[in-house]
């Protein structure tokens, strides 16, 4: 699908924002890097451009440029904060305020001005106009600021369109270059108006069509899928989780029973989880290949505590069962993967090397000596954008909006080696805090909650008798990204349900402890 719209990105945490925002207005768009070739820019032929904040400063030798060729181009832009400076100073104007090269990764201005404004500001129509037509002169708008510079002198041609405080030009606009800047950020919900500027902008200015929608991706992309794989079979790791059964329902919806699903039960799984994954996918006409692993994976996995050593293996286990099962399918063309936008933008903000904390295993990653080519069907779209298709193609609301689990499975809630006993403890657990949560409506308000088994062990009383047995944790998070997390405190009469269940029906404990610490420092899971 070709977008409308190109979002070039200088770096600023709210680039993923700015791309929600115009997609939830019906345009499909992309992001790019801000510095990005101008040739390879205007050949994918966008109608508009965006231009992001970012955290350094025009005036910087570092500064971040746009190539002259986009800027002679035409189209029409929008820029926000950074991106409005740019303009400013490419355009003849002048952007002052601080000139030394920025830390952090916010718009500019994380470092010491006294100009500098962060947080809820107000601004005040100057002129009705262009991107601004949709206001009316000498309204006071409620705006989130974030920078240290400003534009002090307008370029030849554009008008100052709103002001603040602080910045007597929090906005401007040329009409006949269709070219506008903002000094705040529309795209958070902290400018109440701001999606209606950019609106106007997308509608009115660019004259772009509000033309994608859940309904129209998915024609669309069954349609493309069927004309790619005229003859031969598709492969697909199913793990259950959203992004696979997207994914896979997608490439079925095109290619039918040519789609070889390849269900690997690793015995790592939660209660009952195999047998409802595979009703569900056989139940929707899919063909799926069972394959039973528990087993294999087990006894690989005994005696091994290691957290890393214990992904690793099943990983590696994981890789060599769903190849041999695919071997028995024969003329294989692709495999499908469920790659969301997030992993694969190409943009300033994800430059840069992190350590690795845990090695992550799933469905994903089975390419790399698999010699297929990919079908990612969910190439283009956020977690939330696959879930609407997901509904749309009539996948039950409770597996779209199922609670993530790892692809490593208890292995890594079991803290030490993993046995089939430990196995049954923790699934019992888990169950028991699954249907309270539920009980209590709280399944969509957290990213997860479960059991952990520690390998400690303590002594109780149970009837007359001393106990010396093991602990549970109740892990329970809410985060936006699963970067950061902060523990859930579930109501106390939830935590009492959950704790004595578990002592009184699960053998083999006698304490239940929560966790309550917050990513980072923690990990939500264990392991
Ligand atoms: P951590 O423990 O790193 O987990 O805070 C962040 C999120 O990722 C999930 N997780 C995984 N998902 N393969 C996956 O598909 C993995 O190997 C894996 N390890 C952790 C975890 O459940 C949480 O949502």
């Amino acid at each position: 699908m070709k977008a409308q719209l190109l979002i070039l990105d200088f770096g600023s945490q709210y680039t993923q924002l700015i791309a929600r925002v115009v997609r939830e207005l019906g345009v499909f768009c992309e992001i790019v890097p801000g510095t990005m070739a101008g040739d390879k820019i205007l050949a994918r032929e966008p109608k508009a451009v965006i231009l992001s904040g970012g955290p350094s400063s025009v005036n910087s030798a570092q500064a971040l440029r746009l190539d002259k060729k986009v800027l002679a181009s035409g189209l029409p832009m929008f820029a926000i904060c950074y991106g409005m400076q740019l303009i400013a100073d490419e355009f003849g104007g002048k952007v002052e305020g601080w000139a030394r090269d920025a830390v952090g990764d916010g718009c500019n201005g994380q470092a010491a001005s006294v100009q500098r404004e962060f947080g809820r500001a107000t601004v005040t129509v100057l002129e009705a106009k262009g991107a601004f037509s949709g206001l009316a002169k000498g309204e006071v708008l409620q705006v989130w600021m974030s920078h240290g510079d400003k534009v002090t002198v307008l370029p030849q041609g554009f008008y100052a369109a709103l002001s603040s405080e602080g910045s007597p030009v929090a906005a401007f606009g040329n009409d006949k270059k269709r070219v506008y800047g903002v000094q705040f950020h529309p795209e958070v919900h902290h400018t109440p108006k701001g999606k209606d500027i950019l609106k106007t902008f997308l509608f009115d200015i660019a004259g772009l069509s509000a033309d994608w929608d859940a309904g129209y991706f998915i024609d669309e992309t069954v349609a493309r899928i069927a004309k790619q794989v005229p003859t031969g079979n598709v492969i697909c790791g199913l793990s259950g989780g959203v992004d696979s059964t997207v994914a896979a329902t997608l490439v079925h919806k095109a290619i039918g029973q040519r789609l070889h699903c390849i269900f690997v039960d690793n015995g790592l799984l939660r209660h009952n989880e195999a047998p409802e994954v595979l009703d569900s996918f056989t139940g929707a006409g899919l063909l799926v290949h069972h394959v039973d692993a528990s087993e294999r994976f087990l006894s690989e996995l005994a005696g091994v505590s290691d957290p890393e050593k214990k992904r690793k293996i099943i990983g590696r286990v994981f890789i060599e069962v769903f190849q041999e099962e695919a071997r028995k399918i024969t003329d294989v063309k692709y495999l499908v993967q469920g790659t969301l936008y997030p992993d694969v933008i190409e943009s300033v903000s994800v430059v840069g090397s992190s350590a690795t904390i845990k090695s992550h295993h799933n469905v994903g990653g089975l390419i790399e000596n698999m010699e297929l080519d990919l079908i990612e069907p969910l190439r283009e779209l956020f977690k939330d954008e696959a879930r609407a298709i997901g509904l749309k193609m009539g996948i039950a609301e409770r597996l779209i909006h199922r609670q993530p689990f790892p692809g490593p499975g208890l292995a890594i809630r079991i803290i030490g080696d993993v046995t089939k006993e430990k196995l049954s403890v923790v699934r019992k657990a888990d169950v028991i805090i699954q249907e309270e949560m539920r009980a209590a409506n709280l399944e969509r308000k957290l990213w997860q909650a479960f059991a952990v088994l520690l390998p400690v062990q303590s002594v109780g009383v149970m009837g007359d008798g001393r106990t010396y047995e093991r602990t549970v944790a109740i892990r329970a998070v809410t985060s936006r990204d699963a970067m950061t997390a902060d523990w859930y405190y579930f109501p106390e009469s939830v935590l009492r349900r959950i704790s004595s269940r578990i002592v009184n029906e699960v053998d083999g404990i006698n304490r239940v402890v929560l966790d309550i610490s917050t990513k980072p420092p923690s990990t939500i899971e264990w392991e």
